[in-house]
C-alpha cells in the first residue's frame, strides 16, 4: 500500500482539523474536494482576489451534505493578522494556498504581489506559531530555480529569480528557515512545478498555459505560443499536488523544515503539449478549428524546467500517480462541461 494510502485511512479513522488559505482558488478549492471527502473538518480562508465562489459550489456539488456541514469559510484577507488568527483556531494542520501566482501579474504589479505574497505569508506563519499547529505547508513555487541552468532541479541548487513573484515565493522559504531557526518552528514548503487541472481558471490577463489554449482551443480561437514552442516544463496534474500537500502535512518532524519538488520528473515542450490538448479535446468530440500561432518570448519565464522529484518520493513517500497524457484527458473533460455549457 502507497504511503498516501495509508495516511488517507489514518485520516479517515481519526479526523483532523485543516486550514486550507487560498481555498476559494485553483489548488485550495482541490484540497477542499479531496479533504472533505476524507471527512475531514475544513476551515477556508480566502479575499476572491483570484479565486471564485463558483470553485466551493462546485466542491458542495461533489459532496456529501453532511461533508459539507464539515466546512467553514472566512471571506478574509492573510494581508490582515487579525484574518489570519481568526481561522486558524483550533486548527491541526495548514494548508497555505493563498497567494497572487503569474509572473506576468508580478512584473506588472510588483507591490500587490508583494504584499500578498509576502506580508501575508509571513502573517500566516506566525499566526501558525501562535497557534501551536501540528503542521504548516506551504505553496513555494519551481520560478526559485530562476536561471540556474542544471536539469532536472534538485531543491539545494537555485539560481537568481527572474520575477518580482520569484523572489517572493524564494522569501517564503528564507522566513520558514528562520521560523525552524529562531522559533523552532519546522514547516514544509512545496515547489510547485506547473499544476494543472479541474479549476483551473481560463479566463482573465494571467491564465496559465493549459486553460488558456483549452478555452481559445474550445472557442475555435487562435492559441499563441511565446517563443518557438520548444520551452519547456514538467506539467504537474492536481491530483499528485493534492496528494504532496496530505503527505507533507502529515510528514514526520525529520521530513520538516525542508522543500520539495512537487511534479512528475518529465519534460514537455509547448510545441508537445498543443498537441496534447488537441488531441485529447479531438478524442472528446471537440473540432479545434483556431490557428497556431508563434510570437516573442515573454519576459521572466525560464526556457527549461523538470525537476527531480526523488526527495520527496525518498522522505515522504511521494508517487505521482498521473503522467501529463492522463492528466490532460481527465482536465479536457472538466473543461470541455465548463466551457460549452
Ligand atoms: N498553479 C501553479 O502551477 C502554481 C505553481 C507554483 C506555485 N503555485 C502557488 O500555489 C498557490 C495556489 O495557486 P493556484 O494556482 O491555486 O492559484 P489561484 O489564483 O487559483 O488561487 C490562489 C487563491 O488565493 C487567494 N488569495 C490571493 N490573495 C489573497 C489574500 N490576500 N488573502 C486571501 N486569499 C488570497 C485567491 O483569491 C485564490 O483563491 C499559490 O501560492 C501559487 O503561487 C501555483
Amino acid at each position: 500500500m502507497s504511503q498516501y494510502q495509508i495516511i488517507k485511512e489514518q485520516l479517515l479513522e481519526q479526523p483532523k482539523t485543516w486550514l486550507v488559505t487560498g481555498v476559494a482558488g485553483f489548488i485550495g478549492s482541490n484540497l477542499l474536494e479531496t479533504l472533505l471527502k476524507l471527512n475531514q473538518t475544513v476551515v477556508g480562508l480566502d479575499n476572491f482576489a483570484t479565486g471564485h465562489q463558483h470553485n466551493l459550489d462546485e466542491v458542495k456539488s461533489l459532496v456529501t451534505a453532511e461533508q459539507w456541514n464539515n466546512f467553514t469559510f472566512h471571506q478574509g484577507d492573510i494581508r490582515e493578522y487579525s484574518d489570519c488568527q481568526k481561522a486558524i483556531k483550533g486548527v491541526d494542520y495548514v494548508l497555505h494556498q493563498a497567494a497572487l501566482g503569474s509572473v506576468p501579474r508580478s512584473i506588472a504589479d510588483p507591490l500587490t504581489t508583494n504584499a500578498a505574497n509576502i506580508t501575508g505569508f509571513i502573517n500566516m506563519l506566525q499566526a501558525a506559531k501562535e497557534q501551536g499547529v501540528k503542521s504548516f505547508t506551504y505553496a513555494a513555487s519551481s520560478s526559485t530555480y530562476g536561471d540556474h541552468p542544471a536539469l532536472p532541479k534538485v531543491e539545494e541548487n537555485i539560481g537568481n529569480p527572474l520575477s518580482p513573484y520569484a523572489v517572493t515565493k524564494y522569501v517564503n522559504e528564507l522566513y520558514a528557515g528562520v521560523y525552524a531557526r529562531t522559533y523552532g518552528f519546522k514547516t514544509i514548503g512545496l515547489r510547485y512545478f506547473n499544476v494543472f487541472g479541474k479549476r483551473q481558471d481560463p479566463n482573465g490577463a494571467y491564465a496559465a498555459v493549459i486553460p488558456k489554449w483549452t478555452a481559445s482551443m474550445i472557442n475555435g480561437e487562435d492559441v499563441f505560443i511565446n517563443g518557438d514552442g520548444e520551452t519547456s516544463r514538467d506539467f504537474c496534474f492536481i491530483e499528485n499536488t493534492v496528494q504532496m500537500n496530505i503527505l507533507a502535512a502529515t510528514a514526520a518532524e525529520e521530513s520538516k523544515d525542508q522543500v520539495y519538488n512537487v511534479a512528475v520528473g518529465d519534460r514537455t515542450t509547448l510545441n508537445d503539449l498543443y498537441s496534447a490538448i488537441e488531441t485529447a479535446l479531438k478524442t472528446q468530440g471537440v473540432e479545434v478549428k483556431g490557428e497556431l500561432i508563434y510570437r516573442d518570448f515573454r519576459a521572466g519565464d525560464v526556457r527549461h524546467s523538470q525537476a527531480d522529484v526523488s526527495k520527496a518520493v525518498n522522505n515522504l513517500g511521494y508517487k505521482p500517480e498521473f503522467k501529463i497524457l492522463e492528466g490532460i484527458n481527465k482536465a479536457m473533460g472538466w473543461y470541455i462541461v465548463i466551457l460549452k455549457s
